[in-house]
């Protein structure tokens, strides 16, 4: 798709902060405690798996609290880990989320199956499983590496998980062996050479192939047994609901009927379009930012583990939402999808009001003029962002379409800069919000340490960038 415009200053991203200023307020509540995945590390299953993108289950139902405390159907499309969908049902909301990473469909599996299995059944397995393990013996099968993940594991550490792995598949109770699946698929980064670190996987010195120029030591390496012993016994703790009520929060309450949760495998941006028009009451979500975080590479043992070879992990990377300096335009695939569902008129919509936005034109412009200057760090940024911007319009269009009048969207995201010029990624989604007829309420930003940012939109210096939460209403009528 070819970008229009030849703005060559931060006048338009100007006038859209003038235009939302007033609407820009700082929330003291939202502090890292209760924003980041931090704040469930007392949670069950989230203790067991930490997936860092998560955010709390508190912020949730802070928000759910705040803006629709009436139950109904609740919608997360960028369902991650799970953690909106799981604290809407403690409230008694039926929750639906869709995601497309098999590391959060198999952590919210997993979370589901830990909601049927007895504790005392779980310990029983666990002495039966080490009664057979045998660690003398050869595994049959291996877990097929892939290029960024061959030695991944210190001495034993992999023939033993391998071996773990032929164990699991004889225990018969099926939410039984998804939870000793899930212990081991939990424990990878510990027993690696490996450390999720920020933006990328980092490798330890010891396994002989660090690239970077300072020596990466990522502490204790855990043995496998040592690492599966504690984590099948912290399952077992959390699974007792009498020494640990507070712990395993599932605070079932007078509910007419158990709150349904249902996980949809895939991407938004083919299963949004499929959903009913006005069939949700609330939309509470985090897209990925557009920060270049590949998430494939970050959890790349963890795809290995559940079955992904090289050429599966490159498809995932490029059906995921273009966040990362290697995602390929998905224009014409989003226009077949329209096309085949008779909604071509909603794709022409979509993508003129992605054209109309002078902000965006202006971040599109001044990214290719500083790349042409050689002053980007790589040069697909501006293909990212372009990309970026133009899928989740196609996201906010779905979800104003199906929200019911007066039901909300709650989305967290992260402004971001590109060689020094600073993305105003919530004014600009508000801004498409707005076209498709949403109401913008809120921009709620997260206190931060030195002044909140200022109105300077262009490379006029380092100012603070925005970590905010939309909150955007449909209109009723
Ligand atoms: C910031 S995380 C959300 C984390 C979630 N709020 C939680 O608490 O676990 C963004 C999620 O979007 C998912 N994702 C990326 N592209 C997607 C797509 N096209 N469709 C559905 N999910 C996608 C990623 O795999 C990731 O789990």
């Amino acid at each position: 798709m070819e970008i229009a415009g030849t703005i060559k200053t931060a006048t338009e991203r100007e006038k859209l902060y003038r235009k939302y200023k007033h609407l820009i307020k700082t929330d003291q509540k939202l502090d890292r405690t209760l924003v980041s995945f931090q704040a469930n590390k007392q949670e069950a299953l989230y203790r067991w798996f930490k997936y860092k993108e998560g955010f709390s289950k508190r912020l949730v139902k802070y928000f759910i609290n705040k803006y629709h405390p009436k139950v109904g159907h609740i919608l997360d499309p960028f369902a991650g880990a799970g953690s909106t969908l799981f604290a809407a049902k403690e409230l008694g909301w039926d929750a639906t989320g869709i995601e497309i990473l098999p590391v959060g469909i198999f952590a919210m599996q997993a979370r589901l199956a830990s909601e049927k299995v007895d504790g005392k059944e779980f310990a029983k397995t666990i002495k039966e499983v080490w009664r057979k393990f045998d660690i003398n013996k050869t595994p049959m099968n291996k877990l097929k590496n892939i290029p960024i993940t061959k030695g991944a594991y210190p001495g034993e550490n992999e023939k033993l998980l391998n071996l773990y792995l032929e164990h699991c598949n004889n225990i018969s109770n099926a939410d039984i062996k998804t939870l000793f699946k899930f212990a081991a698929f939990s424990i990878l980064e510990e027993i690696s050479y490996t450390r999720k670190d920020g933006q990328y996987l980092r490798w330890d010195y010891r396994a002989n192939r660090s690239w970077g120029k300072t020596k990466f030591n990522k502490g204790k390496i855990y043995s496998f047994q040592e690492a599966i012993e504690k984590k099948l016994n912290q399952i077992k703790q959390d699974l007792n609901p009498v020494v640990n009520l507070e712990l395993f929060s599932n605070n079932k309450q007078n509910w007419n009927k158990e709150p349904s949760l249902n996980i949809l495998e895939g991407s938004s941006l083919e299963m949004l379009p499929k959903l009913e028009t006005n069939s949700f009451d609330f939309i509470m979500t985090s897209p990925p930012y557009c920060n270049r975080y590949d998430y494939t590479r970050t959890y790349a043992l963890e795809l290995v583990f559940l079955g992904y070879d090289d050429e599966a992990v490159k498809n995932l990377r490029q059906t995921m939402l273009s966040c990362t300096v290697e995602n390929k335009e998905k224009y014409a695939t989003l226009r077949s999808t329209y096309h085949n569902l008779n909604k071509l008129p909603d794709f022409e919509k979509i993508a003129s009001v992605y054209n109309s936005c002078g902000a965006m034109q202006e971040v599109n412009y001044q990214l290719q003029k500083l790349n042409h200057s050689g002053l980007l760090n790589n040069s697909n940024i501006p293909r990212m962002v372009k990309n970026y911007f133009l899928e989740m319009a196609f996201i906010i269009f779905e979800m104003h379409r199906i929200l019911k009048p007066n039901g909300s969207v709650v989305m967290v995201n992260d402004n971001v800069r590109y060689g020094g010029e600073e993305i105003p990624v919530d004014l600009i989604l508000s801004d498409f919000a707005e076209s498709f007829g949403l109401t913008i309420e809120k921009i709620w930003t997260l206190p931060v340490g030195k002044g909140n940012s200022s109105q300077q939109m262009g490379n006029h210096g380092r100012t603070e960038l925005r970590k905010c939460v939309y909150v955007w209403r449909k209109i009723a009528g």
